[in-house]
Order: structure tokens, then sequence, then C-alpha cells
């Protein structure tokens, strides 16, 4: 067993006994891109995403997979026009906002289903993954397929939630931030537009209390990624302290 054994951290074992996610990410998916477009942590990892994309070579075979809505994909789409993009996404109301949204892109395969089940070969030379790993069962197999599903010294750009979500804090750091752009009045307004988005965070609160959703620190999280066969080439806090990004490339196997 290695330094970075996730058995000997026993960093997976909150999830047992799980029950199934509360989070209803199709409730989510009509109100999610409120969160892109005002939300200034969201904005932000947008913008650190697409100065890593520039500084690659066009990768050919791209996968984005828990794509939501597809905003990072039509950061994709617009950045790497002769990519093949394969978006990987189980819930049908994220996958029908992201199909419309790209709908100009025909280098875009869609694929609805979990990374658990999912088909794709393994012929990635870039996998993004935002915001999705702590979502999914059995995180360990889950980054064990993202490393079988990339060509050897393929990229992997992970940012994953890993603290507690904080609901009110959240609303606080929102509310106070859309209060000085738009006002008293506009920032109720948009509120009140994205109820759902309050709602379904506060069960994604509550499937991390639960140990539904992993919870993790960026240290855990590094040494889940290097057990599964990557070597990390950057990391860093994101997103309020609350997750992790990591930038990694698959070693051979
Ligand atoms: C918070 S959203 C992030 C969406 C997008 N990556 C973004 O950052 O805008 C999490 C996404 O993970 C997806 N997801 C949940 N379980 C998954 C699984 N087993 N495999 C792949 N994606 C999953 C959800 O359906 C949801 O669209």
């Amino acid at each position: 067993m290695s330094a970075h054994s996730v058995e000997n951290n026993n960093i997976f074992s909150k999830g047992e006994g799980r029950r199934a996610a509360q989070t209803d990410w199709q409730a989510y998916a009509a109100a999610y891109d409120l969160l892109s477009a005002h939300n200034p942590e969201y904005q932000s990892l947008l913008t650190g995403f697409e100065g890593f994309l520039s500084q690659l070579n066009g990768p050919p075979v791209i996968y984005d997979i828990g794509g939501g809505t597809g905003n990072y994909s039509q950061i994709i789409a617009r950045c790497c026009p002769n990519s093949q993009i394969r978006f990987i996404e189980p819930d049908s109301g994220m996958l029908g906002v992201a199909q419309r949204k790209l709908s100009d892109h025909d280098n875009i395969i869609f694929e609805n289903a979990g990374l658990e089940s999912a088909g794709a070969p393994g012929d990635a030379d870039l996998i993004v993954s935002i915001h999705s790993l702590y979502a999914m069962p059995d995180q360990e197999d889950r980054l064990a397929d993202m490393r079988r599903m990339l060509r050897p010294g393929g990229l992997l750009y992970l940012v994953d939630l890993g603290r507690e979500m904080n609901v009110s804090d959240w609303r606080r750091y929102l509310f106070g931030h859309l209060r000085r752009e738009h006002g008293l009045l506009g920032a109720c307004r948009i509120f009140w537009q994205g109820r759902e988005i309050a709602k379904q965070n506060a069960n994604i609160r509550s499937s991390q209390e639960d140990g539904t959703y992993w919870t993790h620190s960026g240290d855990e999280l590094a040494t889940a990624v290097r057990d599964a066969g990557f070597e990390i080439l950057r990391q860093e806090v994101v997103y309020r302290g609350y997750s992790d990004l990591l930038v990694c490339r698959a070693i051979d196997l």
C-alpha cells in the first residue's frame, strides 16, 4: 500500500451506507445559469479555465464530465473549434440546457450517463471535471475511470467541492455582491428568480452531512488523484476556500 493509499487514509469511508442523493439536478438546471451570470467566483473559475485552455495546443479529444448546463464546453467549443468534445452528463434537465446552448457546434457528442456507466473510449487528451466528482458514487473508482479514459500523458483539469457548503455564508456573499451591482431591489429580484439554487445548495449540504456526497481537504483529494495514476502539476484552493483545483497528468499505468 503506497504512502498515498486511499484505504490507509480512509478518506472515502464517509460515503459507506449511502442513501440516494437528494439534490434535484433537474430542478437546479433551470436556474443554474443564474449562478454563472451573477456569481463572481463561478465567473473566475470559467476565466481561469479559459486561460489554462489557451496555453494548450487544441487537444484533439476533450471530455467534459458532469458538464451540467455546458458552460465549460461552450468555452472549449469556442477556443478549440477543431477538437472533438464528449459531453457526459446524467441529468436530462442539465443535458437539455447544454444541448440547446451548444446547438451551433457540430463537434460535440452528448452522452446522457453518469461517469460510472459512460461508454466513452480511452482516447481523451484532456478531461475536464468541474464540481461533479463529489456528487458521483465511489470517487476512487471514478478517478480510475478518468485515468483509463485518458491517453498516457493526457491532462485532467479537476475542480471539486471539498468542504461543506455553508448556505448562509454563500447567501450573504452573493447578496452583498448583487446589492452592490444591482441595488437592493435588483438583488432581491435575482434572489427570488434563483431561489431554486438556494434550495438545491441546502440539499447538497445535507448530502455532504450524511456522507452521500464526498467532502475532502485538498491533501485528501491530491492523495486520491495520485493513487488513481496521476501526477499533479498544479494545485490551488478556489471558490472561496470551498473547492480545490488540480491540474494533473496521466502517468503510464
Ligand atoms: C454542480 S453541477 C456542475 C456542472 C458543470 N460542471 C459546471 O461547473 O457548471 C454538478 C453536475 O454533476 C453531475 N453529476 C452528478 N452525478 C454524476 C455522475 N455520477 N457522473 C457524472 N456527472 C454527475 C450533475 O448532474 C450536475 O450536472
